[in-house]
């Protein structure tokens, strides 16, 4: 059976591709959907797909689709590093989680090396660009 994936993208990823690209790589946010896209498509599973600056948004996204997911690729950007109410949503859902992020947070600013969202997913993976997503997604086939 297709699995059905939640991948959800928090502020400023909307500008990917237009800043920092040395940082965050070259690819837009449609570059990275089309790539998880066509992953997603390749397994026969479904995705939808949500980027949103504002954190109670992310939470009403997840909310409003936990019940349809199997399960959930985050990249929560700066609220990685702040926000306990995304990490409480995370805890609160049945399925698993996987956080990416296109950096490596851990050699970085001293402020981006805590993620607390992390704490509520099965696994964080920081460094690989876009094949961070995909590398997450290969997670959540080997756990569902
Ligand atoms: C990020 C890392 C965060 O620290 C930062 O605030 C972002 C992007 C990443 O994908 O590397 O916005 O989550």
């Amino acid at each position: 059976m297709g699995k059905k994936i939640l991948i959800v993208n928090g502020p400023n990823l909307n500008f990917l591709g237009r800043k920092e690209m040395a940082i965050y790589g070259e690819e837009s946010l449609a570059d990275l959907t089309a790539i998880i896209y066509d992953w997603l498509a390749e397994q026969g599973w479904e995705g939808r797909f949500f980027q949103n600056n504002s954190e109670g948004e992310i939470i009403n996204f997840i909310q409003k689709n936990a019940e349809w997911a199997d399960g959930v690729v985050i990249n929560p950007a700066a609220y990685s590093h702040t926000s306990i109410a995304i990490y409480d949503c995370l805890k609160s859902i049945r399925v698993p989680a996987i956080e990416v992020h296109l950096s490596d947070i851990y050699h970085r600013e001293e402020f981006r090396r805590n993620s607390l969202t992390g704490l509520a997913c099965e696994k964080v993976i920081a460094g690989l660009g876009v094949r961070g997503y995909i590398e997450a997604l290969n997670n959540l086939k080997q756990i569902l």
